[in-house]
């Protein structure tokens, strides 16, 4: 176990739900799992004016969330633990009073002998990420001459490509690129983290890891959920933005990427960045047209029960185009992946929760056997990031008895027989890797703008072209009805799901 060194946590949005909902019981796992040093506290910052006690309360002694985190007979401990936070308020607009905040983290380091190393994790609107930076370095607190200081920002990183440079350039002022965290908490997902192992410790998957054994590849990202609560973000964000440019463009990154020369943060970034930069862009109309899907959840029944549709859920334009289901088919122009079509789908309220890469093998050159279903006929290596974490491998096998019939068989490793291994959540181990300053897990400047290179243009289509229709789908099925019409061939995307219109065509609802 790596030396976790005295520090201090300073969260500002502290009285967000992702402080409450994740980060608490992040932090107190990794507390109880003695990752942490003893000298390690927590200081909450946000608008709202409560004290150090109504914090704790609030986050720890009535939390719904960390309640599956506590046994009965951790009661002490969470009591020592909860002596761990404090909070310090920051009037209406993140701008002012931070010559107390600055005095108080003076004298929590001090009293707590933090030895002024610092990470600042930003859960706010992006919007406040530079004027936070600004400040703490107005206050010093960028200096490194004491003690390290980190800033860990969430996602989303910006809006568009431009957006995110200016946000790069805005903290890049304050803080070293070395210095600032940008989080996606896919990356802190052990089975994304594997897929690195599966092909880098490997012998049998990476010399079929081309163009020359696969046919292509498919990723799907499905939720259960709607919007939630969070219509009003959602709103003005989408599908691509929220999802594609980030978590799945970062899954993608570690397929397509070539072997590091090591396992150190700055070579595997450098070679995900290659991989992000190698994507074709699409530019002309027809492609984008032809290799892109936007779509919609209309209102529905699942399970007998009414649900509601996207235009009305709460802090949801009436008449929004906002894509909840967005598919997108996409080549990788280098060496290895050249001419092999890539297909990633992610989608709110889909018949259930799973996020999973196939890789679909090409059959073999000469068929001796014949078999029909093309769908099934060649080898799939399916590796699934949740839930049900694991690997299946499907091939074929003969059908006891005379003749040669083929038949997919399943080699399947599920991670949950890995029975003595605590896994651990995608925040524990991200922050953890923060504290010990680990970036490996940790976006870097120029792997979030590749990204939203890639992404921008379709943005950019979707939002202007009148060519681009929202195709509606019954909240529960796999999508709109025409999604397969992007994979080529015969193909179908694994697991579709029932049809949602009638025979009078495709449910265009603009
Ligand atoms: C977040 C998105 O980043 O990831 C949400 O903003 C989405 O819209 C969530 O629901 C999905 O995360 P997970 O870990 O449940 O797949």
């Amino acid at each position: 176990m790596n030396k976790t060194a005295n520090q201090m946590l300073i969260i500002f949005g502290a009285s967000g739900d992702l402080t409450a909902r994740k980060l608490i019981p992040a932090i107190y796992n990794l507390y109880k799992g003695k990752h942490l040093p003893e000298n390690f506290v927590v200081l909450g910052a946000s608008r709202s004016s409560i004290t150090d006690s109504e914090f704790r309360k609030k986050v720890v002694h009535e939390s719904e969330y960390l309640k599956s985190s506590i046994k009965k007979e951790d009661h002490d401990f969470i009591a020592t633990f909860s002596d761990k936070l404090f909070y310090e308020d920051l009037g209406d607009d993140y701008d002012t009073d931070y010559d107390r905040l600055s005095k108080r983290i003076g004298d929590l380091n001090n009293k707590y002998n933090t030895e002024n190393n610092y990470i600042f994790y930003l859960s706010t609107p992006p919007s406040l990420y530079e004027a936070i930076a600004k400040n703490l370095s107005d206050k010093g607190l960028n200096n490194e001459s004491d003690g390290w200081k980190r800033i860990l920002v969430e996602k989303p990183f910006g809006y568009s490509l431009q957006t995110a440079q200016d946000l790069n350039k805005g903290l890049q002022k304050y803080f070293k690129e070395k210095q600032i965290y940008r989080i996606d908490h896919y990356l802190g997902k052990e089975t994304v983290q594997n897929l690195l192992v599966t092909r880098f410790a490997n012998s049998i998957f990476e010399p079929l890891w081309n163009r020359n054994y696969i046919h292509h590849i498919e990723i799907t990202n499905a939720e259960t959920v709607g919007v939630e609560k969070r219509g009003g973000y959602y709103d003005k964000s989408g599908a691509l933005r929220d999802m594609f440019q980030s978590h799945l463009l970062q899954i993608v990154s570690l397929i397509v990427m070539e072997p590091p020369i090591n396992s150190n943060a700055e070579e595997i970034r450098n070679e995900k960045v290659k991989a992000l930069k190698s994507l074709r862009i699409m530019t002309d109309e027809q492609t984008l047209f032809d290799h892109t899907i936007r779509g919609q959840y209309v209102a529905s029944e699942i399970d007998g029960h009414p649900v509601k549709g996207y235009r009305e859920e709460e802090g949801v334009d009436p008449n929004s185009k906002t894509e909840t289901f967005a598919a997108v088919k996409f080549f990788v122009d280098n060496w290895r992946w050249s001419d092999v079509p890539f297909y990633v789908r992610t989608a709110k309220r889909m018949p259930t929760k799973v996020t999973e890469v196939v890789i679909h093998f090409k059959t073999p050159h000469h068929q001796v056997f014949n078999e029909q279903d093309i769908n099934n006929k060649h080898n799939k290596l399916v590796i699934r990031i949740q839930p049900d974490e694991g690997i299946l491998i499907k091939f074929g096998v003969k059908v006891p008895g005379q003749g040669f019939q083929v038949e997919r068989a399943n080699l399947d490793f599920y991670y949950s027989s890995l029975v003595d291994t605590n896994v651990m959540q995608a925040y524990e181990r991200l922050l953890l890797d923060a504290m010990q300053g680990d970036a490996t897990l940790y976006a870097r400047a120029d792997e979030v703008e590749a990204a939203w290179a890639f992404v921008d243009p379709i943005l950019n289509y979707w939002e202007h072209s009148k060519d681009v229709k929202t195709y509606g789908y019954s909240a529960g099925v796999w999508g709109p009805e025409n999604s397969n019409d992007l994979i080529e061939g015969n193909f179908v995307w694994r697991n579709p799901g029932p049809h949602l219109v009638d025979d009078s065509g495709f449910c265009v609802i603009c």
